[in-house]
């Protein structure tokens, strides 16, 4: 069973993506679970304030430390987790081999930032990894967060079934995944290649490893090394 607690000051852009698809079934069927924080909820004032204004000066609003602090707290008072992690541009990049590994693990929290980011406090003092989904920027961490679960949740062992397979998936063995036809055979005179409709098994894995080979040599040399 993975646990993943998101902590956002804007939970409500991540719940119908998570209620929906393979997401909804990992939940329904008690392999994943995914719990939603309003950072505003553990504000400590009356107000409700999540962020200030940088020390020092300079454009955008900080995420606050307090709040933020109060919730991991809470979290951490009721479970152990395996990682705190934070999504944020000037993290490590995230690749198929750092989900897989995040998939073997219990309880994980996913910090969302916003705005100029967070207090660096809360890196120094309760963030164990920093995750970016990409060498750009995002308006928030919620997308991120969102992208970083997908790719766990559908490696946790039950959620997917032989039809979904992640065992064929592109990266898994540094080769992207060949292309797939469907039915019709045939579109407007464009053909299904023929080995495909030949029922010979062997023949066709060959012929999708060596389409697997030549897309990866055409379009991500860089995997082949
Ligand atoms: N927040 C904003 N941009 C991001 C990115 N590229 N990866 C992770 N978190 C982010």
């Amino acid at each position: 069973m993975m646990r993943i607690d998101i902590i956002s000051c804007v939970p409500s852009l991540l719940e119908s993506f998570f209620a929906h698809s393979i997401l909804k079934r990992a939940q329904q069927g008690g392999h994943a679970e995914v719990v939603l924080h309003d950072i505003r909820d553990y504000s400590v004032n009356k107000h409700r304030t999540i962020d200030d204004y940088a020390f020092g000066g300079g454009a955008g609003m900080v995420l606050q430390i307090e709040p933020i602090a109060r919730c991991i707290r809470a979290l951490q008072a009721q479970r152990n987790y395996d990682e705190v992690i934070y999504l944020t541009p000037d993290g490590e990049l995230m690749e198929q081999k750092m989900v897989n590994q995040l998939s073997l693990k219990g309880n994980l929290i996913m910090l969302c930032g916003h705005y100029k980011g967070v207090d660096q406090r809360v890196r120094d003092l309760f963030i164990t990894k920093e995750i970016s989904i990409g060498d750009y920027v995002l308006s928030g961490g919620e997308l991120a967060a969102a992208v970083l679960a997908d790719a766990i949740i559908r490696l946790v062992p039950g959620v997917l079934n032989d039809e979904t397979s992640a065992l064929t998936d592109s990266f898994q063995d540094n080769l992207l995944a060949p292309p797939v036809y469907s039915r019709p055979s045939d579109f407007e005179g464009n053909i299904v290649p023929e080995i495909l409709m030949s029922g010979h098994e062997a023949k066709i894995e060959e012929w999708r490893y060596e389409q697997s080979v030549k897309r990866t040599r055409e379009r991500r040399p860089d995997l082949l090394k």
